[in-house]
């Protein structure tokens, strides 16, 4: 069998690994892959959002499965692309995928069908925006509409803070067309769990949970990034929690897009905070998460690909989906200066000395002229260790993570520190 992933970030990566070790795989490709995946994947340098050109691509060289990792190529409709050319693709389709892609929808759905989220009010008109704005309590969130690479949300303690968020996105297009609308919501307070959860749109099977740490800097200091580490499971989600989130928010969600005609076939993943009053959902995202994918997968018993392909045939209440009873902590070592600015092309060292007792996961990497793998992004790499209890997985993850260097490296220090101290809360 031929798969096909479309992506080439550390998320990739990992889907890559677990794919690689069924069986019937008799060869990976990878658009665009990266440094890494270069191992396991014969690399195609197309950019993920090239829907026409990897369809053509795919169909031509008789692919027989392929993954849509990233939201962009999803919300493009990459998924109802190849499935026109007769090709079987693990996401959801364009119009299922707007549950991510618009924030409008999102909150919209889950006002409508009672499911639990931040009070909010969205607006396409600036001066209406401004003006909820001079009443509204503070602190309050402000989001852009569309995709904006995690970046689109400020939370804002001041008036002026609020309505200088509004001007960036309606008036300075700071994020381009995803700021034309904006949602602007309640501010809500508690420990913030990640589900990545399988469907296919008639069951939902929930991944082990992560924490995401969304900081650059330790303390969760600094400016918000697409997630310098991950923890799983998430200490703060309790087995009463889960059950709770299923009956009133996974299963509601999944009824909720099928009444809308918009059947979610996939990963869907529930962005959620445990607020004292009850956990609520802060975003959905169509796709799994990067970094929670490098935690969450490598705790995977059950095959990945015999899943992806039972959400696409709609047999997965049939399949096993069975997780490990282990931890597992993803240390993310970035270019110094990201998220904002940051060189690249420095050679890497260390790699294979970390692989010995942890995971190498790889996200900004490419192999240069000279057989060298180099830095070519902002997250270079994850470093992913697994043990029996949390405490384990994390000193594995820093034991290997400082073997690994390269000029201007940038890693957390505190990735799993808030789990620990919630376990001992
Ligand atoms: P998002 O891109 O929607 O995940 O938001 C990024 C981060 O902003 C989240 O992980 C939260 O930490 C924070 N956030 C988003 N919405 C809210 C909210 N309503 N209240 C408090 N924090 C929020
Ligand atoms: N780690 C958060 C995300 O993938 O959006």
């Amino acid at each position: 069998m031929k798969v096909l992933i479309v992506g080439g970030g550390g998320r990739e990566h990992t889907i890559a690994m677990k794919i690689a070790e069924n069986p019937q795989v008799t060869k990976l490709y990878a658009a665009p892959g990266n440094g890494g995946m270069a191992a396991l994947c014969e690399c195609v340098p197309f950019k993920a959002t090239d829907v026409a050109g990897i369809t053509a691509w795919a169909k031509e060289n008789a692919i027989d499965f392929v993954v849509v990792a990233p939201d962009d190529p999803l919300c493009l409709g990459m998924v109802d692309a190849l499935a026109e050319v007769g090709i079987p693709a693990f996401g959801p389709n364009k119009a299922a995928a707007i549950i991510e892609g618009s924030k409008v929808f999102s909150k919209n759905l889950m006002k409508k069908y009672g499911i639990p989220t931040a009070a909010y009010e969205t607006f396409e008109d600036y001066d209406a925006a401004v003006a909820y704005l001079q009443t509204a309590d503070m602190p309050i969130v402000v989001k852009a509409d569309g995709l904006a690479l995690g970046k689109g949300v400020l939370i804002c303690n001041t008036r002026e803070e609020a309505i200088e968020a509004v001007d960036s996105m309606m008036k300075d297009e700071k994020f381009g067309a995803s700021g034309k609308s904006v949602v602007i919501e309640e501010f809500l307070t508690g420990p913030e769990v990640s589900v990545l959860a399988f469907t296919d749109g008639k069951v939902v099977k929930p991944m082990v949970s992560s924490m995401d740490h969304k900081r650059a800097l330790d303390h969760d200091e600094g400016l918000n990034t697409g997630g310098m580490g991950t923890i799983a499971p998430n200490p703060c989600y309790t087995p009463e929690l889960a059950e709770r989130c299923m009956q009133e928010i996974f299963l509601p969600t999944i009824n909720a897009m099928n009444a809308e005609g918009r059947t979610f076939k996939g990963c869907l993943y529930f962005g959620l905070m445990m607020t004292p009053k009850g956990p609520k959902v802060i975003e959905y995202n169509c796709r799994f998460g990067d970094p929670e994918t490098q935690v969450v997968l490598p705790l995977l018993k059950s095959d990945l690909l015999t899943i992806m392909q039972a959400t696409v045939n709609g047999t997965l209440a049939d399949t096993e989906v069975e997780f490990d009873n282990g931890a597992a902590c993803c240390v993310v070592i970035a270019s110094g200066g990201y998220p904002v600015s940051y060189k690249s092309g420095y050679v890497i060292s260390g790699l294979e000395a970390a692989g010995e007792n942890a995971l190498v996961i790889h996200a900004g990497t490419k192999l240069n002229e000279n057989g060298d793998i180099v830095t070519a992004g902002g997250r270079v790499l994850g470093v992913v260790g697994r043990c029996k209890c949390l405490p384990g997985a994390i000193s594995k993850a820093y034991e290997a993570a400082k073997k690994i260097s390269f000029t201007d490296l940038h890693m957390r220090s505190d990735i799993g520190q808030r789990g620990l101290a919630a376990m001992t809360d």
